[in-house]
């Protein structure tokens, strides 16, 4: 079974933009799996694209997000930064090893499962939900 990561409401943090770019952001990790998963031959370029979109998308909701929470001054602002820079260095990882394409699908499924999928859904219910708590919702 493919694994997939859906936004549910108890994910929300209070505010329609940014939940709304969480739903986006793991809808987009469920098109990359579903790309590799879809049997067939890989479009390695395709794959290279659909990561590239992704994390383009990621650069714009952390900008967005972290802009959010400067403006009502929450205080663990630099804390949940170097979270998203973690991201990052994950995320490069991972497209470097898409880029050299000697592994097979199920290994990279593990990985994006893990390293996008859980990664994400963690820091949305876990991170996220801090600044949310502390703008009291
Ligand atoms: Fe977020
Ligand atoms: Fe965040």
């Amino acid at each position: 079974m493919v694994p997939h990561f859906d936004w549910t409401k108890d994910m929300s943090v209070g505010d329609a933009t940014l939940d709304e770019q969480h739903k986006k952001l793991l809808g987009q990790i469920n098109a990359i799996i579903d790309r590799i998963a879809g049997g067939g031959i890989i479009l390695e370029k395709d794959l290279v694209l659909a990561m590239n979109f992704f994390v383009d998308y990621v650069r714009q909701h952390l900008t967005y997000e972290e802009a959010y929470m400067a403006q009502g001054g929450y205080p663990e602002l630099e804390e949940h930064k170097k979270k998203h820079a973690e991201f990052f260095k994950k995320y490069e990882e991972i497209r470097q090893r898409i880029a050299e394409s000697k592994e097979l699908p199920d290994m990279l499924l593990v990985d994006i499962e893990r390293y996008l999928g859980n990664w994400w859904l963690g820091h949305i219910g876990h991170e996220d939900k801090k600044y949310a708590k502390f703008f009291g919702h």
